[in-house]
């Protein structure tokens, strides 16, 4: 095996929301992860306004890149390919990283590669806990996507098991904790207030978990009934002029919603006969979900790999090591006509 020092220098930047993310990656080694969110300045809206994203993409982009290498104490030219997240995502943001790429690329003289954003973040674990199993079982839950995928190979083999079909797990988590009179992004909030909460106190729905609905959405996911049974439950205390017990309410939101993803998660590995599970995205970072799932998983055999909380959310280091694993497997680099895709399917992880 080659010295880490031999290995190629891979640079990510990642921009399908509103974190403007630039990873330098040699192997599997962590060198830089720069990260400018401009989450603040979506925080009065309620949500991400796709115009502020790109804008705040174009203004930090140089610096970021500029801040990575000095972290990581390499000069630009070190380089040796660069990789982007060319979807899904906003279109609009996406445009800039997948831009900005290329001209590095085209200026480097290297290669590049437009990834997958889905897979990127099945790939950043490797930076943490080493090599992938492969298969294994990942469950993304972030405000853009919740996704249980089969992974076989994540540079060629992503198949999707199921997905939202209406709201992100992270999207719920905002919409609850604005309607509790939280801050934007709720999901910390909701994380942290829970804590003195009673998880009982409201037997809120499990949606897709049963009968009909179980069989034909298996593995898929459904939120926005959920979310509009906390607002009709706050409504009714509201007009019957009695105060809302928030902490008992986030917990027992937060517990419908941990049960359903680890429920399925787990049910997933067992009749696939997986034994690893993966849990990423930015929800990944909530304390009971991570608690139940290892409780759950355990119970089966299954070893569970979540990363640290800032490799979870939106990053570039999760580019380059989709990025830095592609060069190591020699898989083909992108053309330069690679499109900002909104829409990329799972299934393809390289543009
Ligand atoms: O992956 P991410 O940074 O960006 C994308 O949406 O792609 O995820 C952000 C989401 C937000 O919806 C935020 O509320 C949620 O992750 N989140 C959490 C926690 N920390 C972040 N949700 C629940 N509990 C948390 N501790
Ligand atoms: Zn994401």
């Amino acid at each position: 095996m080659a010295r880490v020092s031999d290995e190629p220098l891979v640079l990510g930047i990642e921009t399908s929301c509103d974190e403007t993310g630039v990873g330098l990656v040699r192997g599997n080694a962590l060198l830089a992860d720069a990260v400018a969110s401009s989450v603040e300045e979506h925080a009065r809206y309620g949500g991400v306004v796709p115009e502020v994203a790109s804008r705040a993409h174009l203004e930090a982009m140089v610096p970021t890149i500029e801040r990575a290498c000095r972290e990581a104490r390499v000069r630009i030219d070190d380089v040796d390919a660069v990789a982007v997240t060319s979807g899904p995502g906003l279109a609009g943001a996406l445009l800039v990283g997948v831009a900005s790429a290329k001209a590095l690329a085209i200026g480097l003289g290297r290669p590049l590669y437009g990834v997958n954003h889905l897979a990127a973040h099945v790939a950043v674990d490797q930076l943490e806990h080493g090599p992938l199993p492969e298969p294994c079982v990942a469950m993304l839950v972030s405000g853009g996507h919740s996704s249980l995928l089969l992974v076989d190979d994540v540079t060629t083999g992503v198949r999707p098991l199921g997905a939202t079909i209406d709201d992100a797990a992270g999207e719920a988590f905002d919409k609850v904790a604005r309607l509790l009179g939280l801050p934007f992004p709720g999901g910390p909030h909701i994380d942290r207030v829970a804590r003195d909460g009673d998880s009982a106190y409201v037997d809120f729905p499990r949606g897709l978990t049963s009968g009909r609905d179980l069989q034909r959405y298996r593995f898929d996911f459904s939120f926005s009934g959920l979310k509009t049974a906390v607002a009709r439950w706050v409504e009714a205390r509201e007009r019957a002029g009695e105060p809302v017990p928030v902490a008992d309410v986030a917990a027992s939101f937060q517990e419908a919603v941990c049960d359903v993803l680890t429920r399925k998660a787990v049910d997933a590995c067992r009749e696939i006969g997986v034994e690893d599970l993966l849990i990423g995205g930015g929800v990944a970072a909530n304390s009971r979900l991570r608690l139940l799932t290892e409780e759950r998983a355990s119970r089966h055999g299954i070893r569970v790999r979540v990363p640290r909380p800032g490799l979870c959310t939106d990053n570039g280091a999760m580019v380059a090591a989709l990025g830095s694993e592609l060069v190591a497997r020699g898989r083909t680099p992108s053309t330069l006509d690679l499109p900002a895709d909104s829409s990329m399917p799972v299934t393809q992880v390289v543009a």
